[in-house]
């Protein structure tokens, strides 16, 4: 008779405890379904589409049989006011939680200022909004609308750790990327949008680190290729018209771009590693591909994994009732030809 009453009183108090669970959330009599918008800068970048797969993947790894995740993507189109409109009708539609990787890092303000005032939490991922420093140099971590903010966060990956490790990757190279032995290294630079801070300090931290290193450098050719393969392609293709074979080295800010950059080198009939290297960033499967046959010299890990798994963390925490942090970082990591053979 006890062991019937106790048993009753556990199915009892297993139905009140659902009854109240979670302040936030659809809820029907068992399950809590949780309402989560992501608003991609844009859908055709190859490597943020890889990222937001695997956020969809992992929120599902998340859900138990009491709590879901009802996940609404949608593609900012690289446009900050058709962005702003989407994150707007997020508010409107009761979402619990919204995650966001800004078309313009420039409008995080705005946007902060909007999602907390609907008192919803946000993780901006991939682009982030920054402060700057008396000589306006940008400081990673410590922007003001997110350490004002107990409910914003930042998830990335410190850009100029990657701009160092692709400037490192050259110099371990036998002749330390000067190809044609003339004692200077040539390159061309393909930026991505200079508006994110990835594509500045990318820019600026793979030529350091070969400066650094008491190299001589000088730069050929630095354009803007938006993150895009077709335009990583036409720079290239520029570069070499007009420079040839003085070019030693060409470092591309993305694997989507070095893809061009490679289609042109092809098209000029030049060989990376005897001609020229090629660097990327992001880690790409095609890119590892490419390194292991010897089409491009080297690309930095760029942990799309590693930074879903932390935005999607962040949000199911924060979500359950816990705190969020300020930000959270992975760590980029060297892929050169020994690391891919390695693997
Ligand atoms: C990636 C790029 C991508 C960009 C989008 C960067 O961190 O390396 O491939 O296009 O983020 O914001």
């Amino acid at each position: 008779m006890k062991k019937v009453l106790s048993l009753l009183l556990a199915v009892v108090m297993m139905f009140s405890l659902v009854a109240c669970g979670g302040g936030e959330g659809g809820e029907t009599s068992d399950v809590t379904t949780y309402k989560v918008g992501v608003a991609i800068y844009q859908f055709d970048d190859n490597f943020m589409t890889n990222y937001r797969n695997e956020l969809v993947d992992y929120f599902k790894t998340k859900e138990t049989d009491t709590v879901k995740y009802e996940v609404t993507l949608v593609d900012g189109k690289n446009d900050m006011a058709t962005q702003t409109d989407q994150i707007r009708n997020f508010i409107t539609q009761g979402m619990d939680i919204i995650i966001c990787n800004l078309v313009q890092t420039s409008s995080a303000d705005a946007i902060i200022d909007e999602v907390v005032a609907a008192e919803i939490p946000l993780v901006l991922i991939n682009r982030e909004p920054l402060a700057y420093d008396a000589d306006k140099k940008p400081i990673v971590e410590g922007y003001a609308g997110i350490l004002d903010n107990p409910t914003v966060c930042y998830v990335g990956a410190d850009a100029r750790q990657s701009g160092t490790y692709q400037g490192e990757i050259v110099l371990e190279l036998p002749d330390k990327g000067d190809i044609d032995g003339d004692g200077v290294i040539r390159y061309v630079m393909v930026v991505g949008d200079p508006e994110n801070i990835d594509a500045q300090f990318r820019t600026e931290f793979s030529v350091k680190a070969l400066v650094d290193a008491g190299m001589e450098v000088e730069c050929l050719v630095e354009q803007i290729g938006n993150w895009a393969t077709d335009q990583g392609q036409t720079i290239t293709a520029n570069a070499i018209t007009a420079h040839g074979d003085k070019i030693d080295v060409v470092f591309c800010n993305n694997d989507g771009m070095a893809l061009g950059a490679k289609a042109a080198i092809d098209a000029a009939g030049l060989k990376v590693g005897e001609d020229l290297y090629l660097l990327g960033v992001d880690a790409l499967p095609e890119a590892i591909e490419l390194i292991k046959e010897g089409g491009m010299t080297g690309t930095v890990l760029n942990d799309h994994i590693a930074q879903s798994h932390a935005a999607v963390d962040a949000a199911v925490d924060v979500l359950a009732g816990g705190e969020m942090q300020n930000y959270y970082w992975a760590n980029y990591a060297k892929v050169d030809k020994a690391y891919v053979d390695a693997q």
